[in-house]
Parts: structure tokens; sequence; C-alpha cells
């Protein structure tokens, strides 16, 4: 379970071959021409190939190699999926019905490209599409498929990012606390981050321990990873961010509930705790990422 220590430039090189290697299946695994209609191809395109820091599918291949593999084919194509459930999910939340933002991934958001009728069926496909290639995910065995059909099913469903949302946009009355935010948290963003490290986890064929170990790593990086989005909200510019900023201006988050400076403690303490489940030699792929994620954070407003 413990992953040997890593040097710096071995980190980075690795790092941007991985970033290399999911933009090229994205491209291949995103529908371009034949049998899917021009509109809805060009859209799945728009939304999913726009510059993005894909942090999701590299948190997959990372944890294949800390979790004592390799960062196979089939961890790539998972962590693809859900690069696309992802996407599909930004789509949505920036749907007028949801947060309304114009600008997403440096580009108009994609409804205001393209409509909101395109916009709903882009989603869904891409929803969809992913189970498809998680089902079919090379070098896989049948097990080991189902078992990351079973953890997409968690991230999208009722327990999962979509009880987030619903309960960010219309029940928010329960969110007065910080635990009550953090567990939101979760659901909206760090269950993409669970599944993305399990997922990689299991694609190498790691032992249950190692599971329990990614679960932990990825809640506790998700939950760190939503403060900092909120932090940019408030924070940075829509230039910058390449999205809307001051979005989150009626609703509570941890950063208006305890202030930007108390939440960037909350999010180191909980990227602390994240670092702290992996019982590594030496700094190994997942505490190096993470570091660096984060050692980009904001200034506090
Ligand atoms: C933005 O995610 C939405 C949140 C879950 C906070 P990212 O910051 O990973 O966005 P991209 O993928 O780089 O566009
Ligand atoms: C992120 O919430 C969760 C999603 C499911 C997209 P936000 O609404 O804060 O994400 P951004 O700031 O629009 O990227
Ligand atoms: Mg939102
Ligand atoms: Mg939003
Ligand atoms: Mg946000």
């Amino acid at each position: 379970m413990a992953a040997a220590a890593y040097s710096d430039e071995g980190f980075h090189g690795r790092l941007a071959a991985h970033r290399h290697a999911v933009e090229a299946r994205l491209a291949q695994l995103t529908p371009g021409d034949g049998p899917v209609p021009a509109l809805l191809a060009e859209a799945a395109r728009y939304a999913v190939l726009a510059p993005a820091k894909r942090l999701r599918p590299v948190l997959t291949l990372l944890a294949a190699e800390q979790f004592g593999g390799e960062a196979s084919a089939g961890a790539l194509d998972f962590g693809c999926a859900l690069e696309m459930v992802h996407a599909a999910s930004l789509v949505l939340d920036d749907l007028p019905c949801m947060d309304d933002a114009r600008l997403r991934r440096g580009q108009p958001a994609l409804h205001r490209r393209y409509g909101e009728d395109v916009a709903v069926l882009a989603a869904i496909s891409l929803l969809n599409e992913a189970y498809a290639v998680t089902a079919r995910a090379p070098g896989l065995d049948a097990e080991q498929r189902l078992a990351l059909v079973e953890r997409l099913g968690a991230v999208i469903g009722f327990r999962g990012l979509a009880a987030g949302q619903i309960s960010d946009l219309r029940d928010r009355s329960p969110l007065t606390s910080q635990a009550a935010l953090h567990d939101l948290n979760h659901q909206k963003t760090g269950l993409l981050f669970v599944a993305a490290v399990e997922g990689g986890a299991i694609a190498a064929g790691a032992p249950p321990a190692a599971l329990g170990v990614a679960q932990g790593f990825g809640r506790k990086l998700g939950e760190a990873f939503q403060i900092l989005d909120d932090l940019i909200d408030v924070s940075s510019t829509s230039e910058v961010a390449g999205k809307d900023v001051g979005q989150d201006g009626g609703k509570t988050t941890v950063v208006s509930l305890i202030g930007p400076e108390a939440a960037r403690i909350e999010m180191r303490r909980r990227l602390d705790a994240a670092i702290a489940h992996l019982d590594d030699a030496g700094p190994g792929p997942l505490s190096r990422f993470a570091e660096a994620l984060f050692g980009a954070a904001p200034a506090a407003a």
C-alpha cells in the first residue's frame, strides 16, 4: 500500500505525460464525425475538450500508481469517463435554472453557445456514455468493471451529485454548520474525487484495505477542493478562473460562514488529513499532486 519515494523531476514528467494521455484519449472518446448527430457531437466536444485541469482523470492515473499498479489503459478510460461526468455536471450547473453562468472553461457556457435544449441533451449523452466507456474499459476483468460502474452510479445518483446540487439550489435551510456544508460539498464535488482515487486503486487490482485508504484520501481532498473553489469565487477574476466568479453571493459556503482566512485554515487541515490517510514511505504520487494543487491556492480576500 505504501508508495515508494518519488523525485520531483520524475513526478513532473509523469504528470505531464498523464495530462497528455488524458487529452488524447478524451479526444478519441468524444464523438466526432460519424453516426452521432453533428450538433450533439459538436456540443459534447465543446464541453469536454475545452481547456481544463483534468484533475479527476489525472488522480485516477496517479492512484493506480500509488496503490501498486501502473497507469493502465483501463485506469485511463475510467478517468476519462469521470471527466465526462464532470463536464456534464458543469454544463448542467451553468444552466439558467441552476447557477445561470455565462462563462465556463474560458468560453461561453454551453447553453449560451448552443441553447439550453442542446446543453441538456449533451449532458445526458455524456453521463450515459461514461457508463459505456467504463463497461468496456480495456484490460480489466468483469469484477473490476462492475465495481467501477457501481462507483459511477454512486457519484451521480440520489446520494451523489444530484443530491448535493439539489441541496445547494433548493434546500439550504440545514446549512448552518460547517459539518453540514462539508457533507454537501462531499456530495456535489467530493464523490467524484473519491471515485477517481478509488477507481485508480480498483483498476490497479489493489486489495480492500487500499480502497479504504483511497476513499479517505479522496473524501478529504474533495472537501478541501470545494473550499478552494469557494475561495476562488470570492477572490479571483473571471479572466483568471475562466468562469464566472461572485456566483456564491446568496449562498452559505464554508468561506461565507467562517470567512476566507479561517476557510484557508480548514482547507489546509483537510489537505493534511487527506495526506495522513496515505501510508507513504516518502512523497508519493498522490501526496505530491495534492500539495501541488493547493500550493497555488489564492490568498484570502
Ligand atoms: C470546477 O471543477 C467545479 C467544482 C467541482 C468546484 P474544476 O476546477 O476541476 O474545473 P475544470 O475541470 O478545471 O474546468
Ligand atoms: C461545483 O459547484 C459542483 C458541481 C457539481 C459543478 P459550483 O457551482 O461552485 O462550481 P463552479 O464554481 O460553477 O465551477
Ligand atoms: Mg453550483
Ligand atoms: Mg456553479
Ligand atoms: Mg464555485
